[in-house]
Formats: structure tokens, sequence, C-alpha cells
């Protein structure tokens, strides 16, 4: 991965970067980006891409957030109603502090990171994302990590009032996810509050959630209101769904493939209709950082 200190604004077409004010400027602006987004200042970081991040309507309308549909187009159009302020958090298990934090107390003392990473879909497409947010590992050293916890759990928010993909029985909700413990230490992984040097759009899993960018997507649970410390492998929505498809893991890796299609290669969203396939890399082209975790395991067995 190269480093680089460049910021969305730095490595994004003038034009798009134009276009997107001009659209934001104009009346068009709700249509196309939702409601205003407030806007967040952000240090830029070591491990952004320099790849062109995707534009803001690419990232906000083709999304997978199945608590508002099933269609890639349904967050966009059903999250407005959800309701993210108050927000609170319950951190709890094997913490020192455990309680129910309210937002701003959770990102209280967090140093905000823009973060350009690569984001690889299980299902094959990839994007670009200039995410806003701070490392998961900042906040658990706040609340205390014992010795004793080996996992940790997340959880998203249910109301289905507000959540209409919640009122069937689509996937079992809560949607959860789960990280081992030195992968949720990672310095990778962050929870994200924003993107495009703006708070968070709700269809992309406002108002905080988690960004994994060497696993497959889902393993990037939005809305999060629950973080719980662990002894055990947490069960994990997909992985209840359909274990012999999705795993706990669920490393990017190009010599893996679902058993129902190949990972090898990938489509970059945006790319155009004759860009073709681009080669999807190992463990999403952040092996220099994350490769140590997983030394001397079987990465087919532990999918
Ligand atoms: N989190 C929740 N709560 N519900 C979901 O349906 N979908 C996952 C993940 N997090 C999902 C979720 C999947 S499959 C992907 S690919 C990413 O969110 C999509 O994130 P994006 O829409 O911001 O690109």
């Amino acid at each position: 991965m190269t480093a680089s200190k460049l910021g969305w604004s730095d490595v994004t077409p003038k034009s798009l970067f134009l276009n997107r004010r001009t659209l934001i400027a104009g009346a068009g602006a709700m249509l196309a980006a939702g409601p205003a987004l407030a806007r967040i200042d952000a240090a830029p970081s070591v491990f952004s891409t320099d790849e062109t991040p995707n534009t803001f309507e690419e990232i906000t309308t083709y999304n997978n957030f199945y608590e508002f549909g099933t269609g890639k187009e349904d967050p966009a159009r059903n999250a407005g109603a959800l309701t993210t302020d108050p927000w609170s958090i319950v951190i709890d298990g094997l913490v020192d502090r455990p309680g129910t934090y309210d937002l701003a107390d959770v990102m209280k003392d967090q140093p905000l990171e823009e973060r350009i990473y690569r984001f690889r879909c299980v299902e094959a497409w990839s994007m670009v994302i200039p995410w806003i947010g701070f490392e998961l590992a900042g906040l658990l050293n706040r609340v205390g990590v014992q010795p004793s916890a080996k996992y940790v759990a997340f959880e998203t928010l249910v109301r289905p009032e507000e959540m209409p993909g919640q009122r069937q029985p689509i996937l079992e909700w809560p949607y959860r996810e789960g990280l081992r413990l030195d992968e949720a230490m990672n310095p990778l992984t962050i929870l994200a509050t924003g993107l495009y040097g703006e708070e968070m759009p709700k269809q992309n899993g406002a108002p905080i959630r988690l960004v994994v960018p060497w696993k497959y997507g889902f393993k990037s649970i939005k809305s999060v209101v629950r973080i719980s410390l662990v002894a055990d492998q947490p069960q994990t929505t997909w992985n209840m769904l359909q274990p012999s498809e999705y795993g706990f893991f669920s490393n990017v890796n190009p010599q893996v493939d679902h058993p129902r299609w190949s990972q090898a290669s990938e489509r970059r969203i945006g790319a155009g209709l004759f860009a073709g396939r681009q080669d999807t890399l190992m463990f999403n082209g952040y092996e220099e950082q994350v490769a140590s975790l997983y030394a001397g395991m079987d990465l087919v067995a532990n999918y």
C-alpha cells in the first residue's frame, strides 16, 4: 500500500469535486445528496490509498443496508427516517468501565482522521471511500479491556418503526458482527462517523459504523449500538444465515472463492462499462499491515 498524506480533495479529480460542490449548492442537492450534512475536520492519514475515491453520489446511492431493504437503492430511499440523535452505545462484557455511552462521549478525545480506504464487498464489487473516523483501539483502551477478553462483538440498532427491512425476517435482527481482539486493535480498524468531509449519511451507517478494510464489506457493521468484549467467538449475521458461504474471518482473499462465484477479480463501481474487472488484492491490499495477524493459519479452512 502506498503511504500518502493526501486528503480526498487532493485525489478527487477537480471536475468531480466541483460537480459535487455544485450539486450541494444547487436545488438538485436535496435529491442527489439528501439533507445537508455537517462538515467535519479531520487530519489526513498515512493509511490512505492514493487511488481515486468514488464519487459521493456512488458511495451514497449504491448500498447494502438490509434494515432498509435488500435493493442497492433502498437505503438511500428509506434511511432518511432514521433518528440518529440522540444516540448511545452500550459497551459491556469484559471491560473495566462498562456503561451506556452517549455518542459524544464515545468520540471524546479520539482524534478524527480521514482514511481513504479500498472497500471490497463479498459480492465482488468495490469502491474507494474517504471515511472519517477514529481507531477502535483508542476507544477500547479507554474503557479498559480485561485480559480474559478475546473477541469484540457488535450490534446494530433494532428499531422496526424506522427500519422497514426489520419488519421482515430477511436476516435475524439485530445485525451482528465480530472481530478477534487483535483484529479490533489493529490501527486500520476504525469507527467511522463521516465520509467526504461530512457527517455520515444515514444510508452508510449513521451516526457511527465499523470499517475493517481488509475484510469483506459485511464485516463493517453499520449504525452500531452495542460493543461487547467477550471470551468466545461471537455469532455473526451472515455466518448464522449461511455458514458454508460466509465465515467469521472473511478476509479478502483472491485465492479463496465464494462457493457460488470467483473472488479473484472485482468490478470497481463507477469505472465504466468498458473498464473491465480488476484483480482482487490479498487482504484487499492491506497485506503489509495485517498478514502477521494470520501467520500460520490455514486461510482456506478459516475463510
Ligand atoms: N450493517 C448493517 N447493520 N446492515 C447491513 O445490511 N451490510 C453490510 C455492511 N454493514 C450491512 C451492514 C454489507 S454487505 C456491506 S457491503 C457494507 O455494509 C456496505 O456499506 P456501504 O453501503 O457504506 O458501502
